[in-house]
């Protein structure tokens, strides 16, 4: 790619003997079909340099005609669409630089376009100014800068996510249901899948509607397709940079919206682009929709490859070709305004060469804050090394996209009643549990706890009944404001004469709780009865240079012999220096139900030391139950008490009883002297 200008328009159309019917087919897969014809309008340096032979092999034909009375260097020609990838492959090679094409809906759309090219004078449709601080701070102080690499894995994990492929639909689902997710709890907020009409992959929408300046619209998008430049549709293409970096941006903008209870007074759209790679497709579409329906769009921010950083002494530099300068001077004031410390500059692509061209052509003022000079650029762009990204860089361009959200759209922040939310569920989906046997099933809170939240459970009969192969549970679980420790319910197994089932289910949540995906789950009851082995207690306390017995209980069944050993792991205290060092086994014959003890000792310590005893290593038919570990605590006897506060009344405390003490001791010895 050089900065030379050149903009390929593509005009889709079909052969004039096509149907509606047959035409509207044809917008599902438009290469499959040979009798397509494409109108594209080309660099005008290309078409010169163009071979006759070439134009041939590509099947070119000139509508010179049409062009010749623009003064633009653009020419509209004619060819198949099977031809368009080895145009763009001849652009490639002869000009080094990629595509660059930009689609029409008509041969007149078209022309329009190219003659508009110059005429199109940016016009100032807002007052730029700074002074939503407030806002700008509570909204920028919910940035998390490891957020941007989940989106940026999450959608380099498809293996590319091209415009005709079932990935690249797959992407734009992911990231609808990503945004919704986000989202979720702000009512006012709506997340949709925009559809083309001429191709499967869907761009994505997220409207954040203003509260008294709706009709006015800012946008902030960037492209969620990427591309491999040597084999589109099936070639691997992770696109980090280009331009899962840019849909982070635009999805941690969200994410600071919705925490923040931020309402706009204009309406904020955010957007992941389809088809940008093949010509602008996608945000073309979508600005020829919101003009023609006469959508006011006041300002637009194109985020598009953010997370690597080409050129070292910069942090943002502005793309000014294909862009408003007015808005682009406004970007910049933020940045002075907010981020001081960042370095910026300038630079030009020399072409329209990502979706703000898609809105600066239509008229809108669209700036392209950009992560490089252009001649900087991450050259792993559009290959199957794209795979790396710098959070780091690319926090950059989020808070810029914040700061231009709050000062363009204005609004304040916690106006909207937003309701924190924290999910409560299961640890796990399903659990085993033997005859006998009683285990513990875990509860989890997540997400936000700035409210209290609860849960009721109950089990729930499979072929497993309850009281008969069970004990039935049922309850409620509370967290208090802050609290998100595990909960554990206790399901104990009768006896059994084969394989069964039962479910615990939660319901009825409360506060500002909600159940979670694993809100039931599955026991699954073995019939093979296992005795469990475990500490009698989990905490022990002895003195140093003392003794003590633990037991170690045997619960459940005893038909069969069951054994375990046990081992002290050294904590602060060191076995052989604090304790006397402990491991054995433990063996139980069949019927034998007796209780076990071990002897612990302890030598004496210069302050109070811990270490643990666990057990390891069943045999039989044992399991480890609950208590499988205990905590020893050696207690230094020799160290002072801690320390009373400061009495000065005297009263009941130890300084007075020491004063009365000496008080009698110096009149017995005031005595003794006299003597
Ligand atoms: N992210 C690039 C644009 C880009 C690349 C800007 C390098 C600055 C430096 C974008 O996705 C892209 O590849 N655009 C095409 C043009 C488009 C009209 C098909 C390009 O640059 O070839
Ligand atoms: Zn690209």
């Amino acid at each position: 790619m050089t900065a030379k200008s050149i903009a390929l328009s593509i005009v889709l159309s079909t052969m004039t003997s096509l149907s509606i019917a047959s035409n509207k087919l044809s917008s599902v897969q438009p290469q499959a079909k040979a009798d397509n014809m494409v109108v594209v309008s080309i660099g005008a340096d290309v078409m010169k340099e163009m071979s006759v032979a070439k134009k041939k092999s590509l099947s070119v034909v000139s509508l010179d005609a049409a062009t010749k009375d623009n003064t633009n260097d653009v020419r509209i020609i004619k060819l198949p669409s099977n031809q368009i990838e080895a145009l763009s492959a001849y652009v490639h090679k002869t000009h080094h630089r990629c595509g660059g094409f930009i689609w029409h809906e008509s041969e007149e759309a078209a022309l329009k376009y190219t003659k508009n090219l110059k005429a199109l004078q940016p016009k100032a449709l807002v007052e730029y100014t700074i002074d939503n601080e407030e806002t700008t701070e509570v909204l920028l102080n919910k940035v998390v800068a490891s957020n941007l690499t989940e989106t940026v894995q999450n959608m380099g994990a498809y293996n590319n996510r091209y415009y005709t492929q079932d990935s690249g639909v797959q992407a734009s689902e992911w990231l609808k249901s990503h945004w919704e997710s986000i989202a979720d709890g702000r009512e006012d907020i709506s997340v949709e899948l925009y559809q083309h009409s001429n191709w499967i992959q869907p761009s994505v929408i997220v409207t954040i509607p203003g509260t008294d300046l709706a009709d006015e619209v800012v946008v902030v998008g960037g492209h969620l397709d990427s591309i491999n430049q040597s084999n589109p549709s099936t070639g691997r293409a992770p696109g980090y940079d280009d331009n899962a970096s840019g849909i982070a941006v635009v999805t941690e903008t969200l994410r600071a919206i919705v925490q923040s209870g931020y309402q706009p007074q204009r309406t904020v759209k955010l957007m992941g682009y389809a088809a940008e790679e093949v010509g602008l497709r996608g945000s073309g579409d979508i600005a020829s929709d919101y003009l023609s329906n006469g959508v006011d769009v006041v300002g637009v921010a194109q985020f598009d490859m953010s997370g690597y950083k080409g050129t070292a002494d910069k942090d943002i530099v502005f793309i000014t070709d294909f862009t408003n300068a007015a808005q682009n001077q406004f970007m910049k004031d933020l940045m002075d305004h907010y981020f001081p410390e960042l370095e910026y500059g300038d630079s030009v692509c020399g072409y329209g060469c990502s979706d703000h061209a898609s809105w600066h052509n239509r008229g809108i003022p669209a700036s392209f804050p950009f992560e490089s000079e252009f001649d900087d650029y991450n050259r792993d762009i559009h290959s199957t090394v794209d795979n790396h990204f710098e959070p780091n860089h690319s926090v950059n361009f989020l808070r810029l996209s914040i700061a231009y959200v709050s000062e363009l759209a204005k609004g304040t922040e916690g106006a909207f009643d937003y309701q924190s939310r924290s999910t409560i569920e299961f640890s796990e989906a399903s659990q085993s549990i033997n005859e006998g046997q009683s285990i513990s099933v875990l509860v989890t809170r997540s997400g936000m706890l700035d409210e209290s939240a609860q849960v009721n459970y109950r089990t729930v009969d499979g072929t497993a009944v309850g009281g008969e192969d069970y004990e039935s549970a049922s309850g409620i679980l509370q967290w208090p404001a802050n609290d998100s420790t595990v909960r554990n319910i206790r399901i104990s197994s009768l006896n059994l004469n084969e394989d069964k089932e039962f479910t615990i289910e939660l319901y009825e949540v409360g506060g500002n709780g909600e159940l979670g995906e694993k809100s039931t789950l599955a026991v699954r009851m073995i019939n093979e009865s296992v005795s469990t082995v475990e500490f009698e207690v989990s905490e022990l306390t002895l003195d140093e240079s003392s003794s003590r017995t633990i037991v170690i209980k045997r619960l459940g069944d005893f038909d069969q012999e069951a054994r375990v050993s046990y081992q002290a792991v050294n904590g602060t205290a060191i076995a052989g220096t604090d304790y006397q060092a402990v491991s054995g086994s433990l063996r139980w014959e069949a019927g034998d139900q007796a209780d076990k003890t071990i002897e612990v000792t302890t030598f004496a310590v210069n302050s109070d030391k811990t270490f643990t005893i666990d057990l390891r290593n069943v045999g039989g038919n044992a399991v480890i139950g609950d208590v499988a570990e205990v905590a020893v605590s050696i207690i230094d006897k020799d160290s002072p008490e801690p320390e009373e506060p400061d009495n000065n009344n005297g009263g009941n405390s130890g300084g007075g009883v020491l004063f009365i003490v000496s008080l009698l001791l110096l009149t017995v010895g005031l005595r003794r002297r006299r003597r």
